[in-house]
């Protein structure tokens, strides 16, 4: 399978396109459809399902990769932050290959993005411990040893000084407060010291929309670990969600109820 669709479901679009395993480059123009105001499953699986039609032509019944802005436990959403609260506790790769009638992988929207800086863009190929971190909405995080993902690390909820660290680091609390990239640099200095402190990476990415100002704030940054912007932009949702699916394509993972019926049954 060397094409496959990646959708990138955010808090304000939804995009795909049809991406070229090997190389990581998109074969058709991506697509984009605003996030419905209501961001419940049934809406945000309406948009999808456009999305699919839109390269029907191109894809037939091709598998799909989808980022959630959420953890996803062998395809089931423990808990959401920024979308409807509705997705909360959702067998969400159930509903969406039932809504939408073909395989669909889902994955956590950082650790798209992650496996997406480490195939192709800013940590392709790293050997060591990679943390790529999206500033937006909330922070999203990766962790990612010598090529493998370590799914659903929540660092964006690690708690600091009393507060759930995304609500104070994020992008969009830069934006809401009106800080300066300096006032806001204090506070991601914060953030970054505290996580380099639990983990002790080799390498931390920055991504998110931010990330293509980072001239503004990665110099205000003192840590000892390297870190440095990503590079995929826009791309890296879409294209690491097309990586997780042919990864669990490869590799079903047996925990998962739907792939395995028999998943929640206690070993004896
Ligand atoms: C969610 C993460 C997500 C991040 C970025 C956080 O609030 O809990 O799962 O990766 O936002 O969307």
């Amino acid at each position: 399978m060397s094409i496959i669709l990646g959708i990138d479901v955010g808090g304000s679009g939804i995009k795909g396109a049809p991406v070229e395993l090997e190389t990581g480059e998109f074969t058709s123009d991506r697509f984009r459809i605003p996030t419905p105001k209501k961001s419940t499953p049934k809406n945000v699986a309406k948009v999808i399902a456009q999305i699919i039609d839109h390269f029907a032509g191109e894809l037939g019944d091709a598998p799909v990769g989808l980022t959630i802005p959420a953890p996803v436990k062998h395809g089931v959403i423990p808990f959401i932050a920024n979308l409807h609260k509705s997705w909360a506790g959702m067998e969400a790769k159930k509903f969406f290959q039932d809504e939408l009638g073909r395989d669909v992988t889902l994955v956590n929207d950082a650790d798209a993005a992650g496996l997406a800086e480490v195939h192709f863009g800013a940590a392709k190929g790293h050997p060591g411990l990679v943390i790529l971190t999206t500033l937006g909405t909330g922070i999203g995080s990766a962790m990612i040893y010598r090529g493998v993902l370590i799914p659903n690390a929540e660092l964006g909820h690690l708690e600091l000084d009393g507060y759930d660290a995304e609500k104070r680091a994020a992008s969009s609390v830069k934006d809401n407060e009106g800080l300066s990239y300096k006032d806001w640099a204090i506070r991601l200095q914060r953030y970054y010291s505290h996580v380099e402190m639990l983990f002790s990476p080799d390498l931390f990415v920055v991504g998110g929309g931010v990330s293509k100002d980072s001239d503004e704030f990665l110099h205000h940054l003192d840590l000892r670990t390297p870190i440095v912007p990503a590079t995929m932009r826009n791309r890296a949702g879409i294209v690491g969600a097309a990586l997780a699916s042919r990864d669990a394509l490869e590799n079903p993972d047996p925990l998962d109820p739907v792939v395995n019926p028999q998943a929640n049954t206690p070993v004896a």
